[in-house]
């Protein structure tokens, strides 16, 4: 059995006193949940702050990006170890904001997860395609060349430390979820291509989360899908009830 994984992505927003408070208030609603793995992604700026919040909590601190070298000249960057010394677990690596918006491409993204691989952080891979890709029936093609892409050179000891995040760039923050049956149609796809890679007992480990559009009304019947195993929550994280309901989909 899988252990579920659901993430919080805060991406740019919350304050430090902001973010603070939804963490105390998560902590305050969660004492009970123990079978899932929480985590939550604050912007770098308050993470230092959640990350003594979170001291005596079962959350665990997520990174939303990090920079492949360790240190140096890199204007603006944060490196993995700047990362876990302020108290993260886990990076999200190659969302689909940094892809379209901000230049990120398969070779940073599989630099960024060797880079995290070679610390102590758990990555997170983001793959999806786009409405256009999907119309042009294209989705399966390109998640391949982003897996293929982002895990070139990652062996299956240290691939084991690896979470999927099936993230259709169509359903981000535009309410329009995918079906159940389109994700795990992608999800099952996705196993089976991890199964070429890394064989079949580490595919059958492997978790991997949908993103886009996930919600407290619509995370049971995605949830509820063989090989769904988790999510990434945008939009519906930013509040303690509703990524508490989401967190408690199980009661
Ligand atoms: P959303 O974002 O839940 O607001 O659609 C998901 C994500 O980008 O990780």
């Amino acid at each position: 059995m899988r252990r579920p994984i659901i993430v919080g992505n805060w991406k740019m927003q919350k304050t430090v006193p902001e973010a603070v408070a939804l963490v105390e208030a998560l902590n305050a609603v969660l004492t009970d949940v123990h079978e899932v793995d929480i985590g939550v992604a604050p912007p770098f700026t308050a993470l230092a702050a959640v990350a003594e919040a979170l001291r005596f909590s079962e959350i665990v601190l997520v990174a939303q990006n990090m920079h492949w070298e360790p240190r140096g000249a890199f204007t603006g960057e944060i490196s993995a170890p700047m990362l876990t010394d302020v108290g993260c677990r886990r990076v999200i690596i190659g969302h689909s904001e940094r892809r379209q918006l901000l230049g990120e491409t398969d070779e940073t993204v599989n630099k960024k997860l060797h880079a995290a691989l070679g610390s102590t952080l758990d990555p997170i891979l983001c793959i999806g395609e786009t409405l256009e890709q999907r119309e042009g029936n294209a989705t399966f093609r390109v998640l391949e060349q982003q897996v293929r892409g982002g895990l070139a050179g990652v062996a299956g000891e240290a691939m084991r430390r690896v979470v999927i995040a099936y993230e259709p760039v169509w359903a981000i923050g535009t309410g329009k979820t995918a079906t159940p049956e389109q994700a795990q149609e992608v999800h099952a796809f996705l196993r089976n291509l991890v199964t070429t890679l890394y064989g079949k007992t580490l595919a059958e480990d492997l978790r991997i989360q949908y993103g886009g559009s996930v919600n407290a009304g619509n995370i049971q019947t995605l949830m509820a899908q063989p090989d769904v195993d988790g999510a990434l929550v945008g939009g519906a994280s930013l509040e303690a009830a509703s990524f508490a309901r989401i967190v408690s989909f199980q009661s």
